[in-house]
């Protein structure tokens, strides 16, 4: 087997540029039960943005507003309204890492760069991926703050933490055609490999249709699945997204959790909505995966979707877009040995993105 020339160790964070940082922070803590964990702004000397970070298990946002309309968030929230601006990597090298990718076609947006305060050194780089979407290197090893110099400690425990565990995979929209190019930038940039392949035939209804690849990087810990709209005789949700948020950008984020039940239960007790899955998808669904752990009353009651394949099977479910236009959205899932994405559930739950599109007259 070939080296992995871009060892990654895990996705380290994801930033966040929103319109209010203050109140995004609040709504993740509220409705999905993060701790508030570190901060910037003007009470830390930073008079140009205001970031928050947010913790759950190994799950870590930063969500990071403009103070000024001079500031580069204010004119990508002006764009693409609230959305995920970075997918950060930790690695042991930061500057292997980038002149790794770099000698692959990269392109650089912030070269290796070392920030330094009290509590040691923390070096990161970036480059570009789909749409305005960045990846950043972190190597956080000599670092022993509150995430990053400039953040302050900042204790806001979550009073319902809801059981999430880490991010599963993230899932990026792109341009009808433009799939195939970053499947491709994943492979030869990134050293990523190709995971499974979902055609058009198998993730469509009447209306709408999306193609999908996956790639991977060599341990298999991060995921990204890539979509891109196929033709249906009505609007794509792919296209949906892309209309709004203006350009390519991520889709969804998957978390991780060892009891979906009690994690969908408390998600939904906090006020988080999820799509509706028609009472249809239950009648049949003994006889598609077969026996499980879960009692199928309680999964129905949660609306909680099961996929089966070779190697086992997924709980999943999809929560509506979390901001105002119909952009992110979130997905919980647990796994029970499957290491797929829920091909199986795309089309079931078609019919309900649907009628969410219909409901907001974009279909
Ligand atoms: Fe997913």
């Amino acid at each position: 087997m070939a080296t992995d020339f871009l060892p990654l160790n895990a996705i380290d964070h994801i930033e966040f540029y929103v319109g209010n940082a203050f109140q995004a922070a609040h709504f993740y803590r509220n409705m999905f039960g993060f701790d508030i964990t570190a901060y910037r702004g003007l009470e830390t000397r930073d008079r140009e943005r205001t970031s928050y970070v947010i913790e759950q298990g190994k799950v870590r946002f930063v969500l990071t507003s403009a103070l000024t309309p001079d500031h580069e968030c204010a004119r990508h929230c002006q764009l693409h309204g609230d959305g995920v601006k970075t997918v950060a990597f930790d690695v042991d090298d930061v500057d292997a890492s980038i002149e790794a990718v770099r000698s692959r076609g990269a392109t650089i947006v912030a070269k290796p760069t070392t920030l330094e305060d009290d509590f040691g050194a923390y070096r990161f780089a970036s480059i570009r991926t789909y749409g305005e979407t960045l990846h950043a290197f972190v190597d956080r090893k000599k670092y022993k703050g509150a995430f990053a110099p400039g953040f302050a400690e900042k204790k806001v425990a979550s009073t319902n933490g809801v059981g999430i565990a880490a991010v599963d995979h993230v899932v990026g929209n792109v341009e009808l055609g433009a799939m195939n190019h970053w499947v491709n930038f994943y492979r030869s940039v990134l050293g990523f490999e190709q995971l499974a392949h979902f055609t058009d035939d198998d993730i469509s209804t009447e209306y709408s249709a999306l193609m999908s690849k996956v790639v991977q990087n060599g341990t298999g810990k991060i995921k990204f699945p890539i979509n891109e709209p196929a033709d249906g005789k009505k609007k794509s949700q792919i296209e949906e997204y892309l209309d709004f948020y203006r350009g390519p950008g991520v889709q969804h984020i998957a978390m991780n959790t060892g009891d979906i039940c009690a994690t969908v239960k408390n998600l939904r007790e906090n006020g988080v909505r999820f799509l509706h899955v028609p009472d249809t998808y239950y009648a049949t669904l003994i006889e598609r995966v077969g026996k499980i752990d879960e009692d199928f009353g309680r999964l129905q009651e949660l609306g909680i979707l099961v996929d089966r394949d070779e190697d086992g099977y997924l709980l999943q479910v999809f929560t509506q877009p979390v901001e105002d236009r119909p952009t992110l959205f979130y997905e919980i899932i647990e796994r029970h040995g499957s290491r797929g994405f829920g091909v199986g559930n795309f089309k079931a739950l078609f019919v309900s993105i649907e009628e969410e599109q219909r409901r907001r007259g974009t279909l």
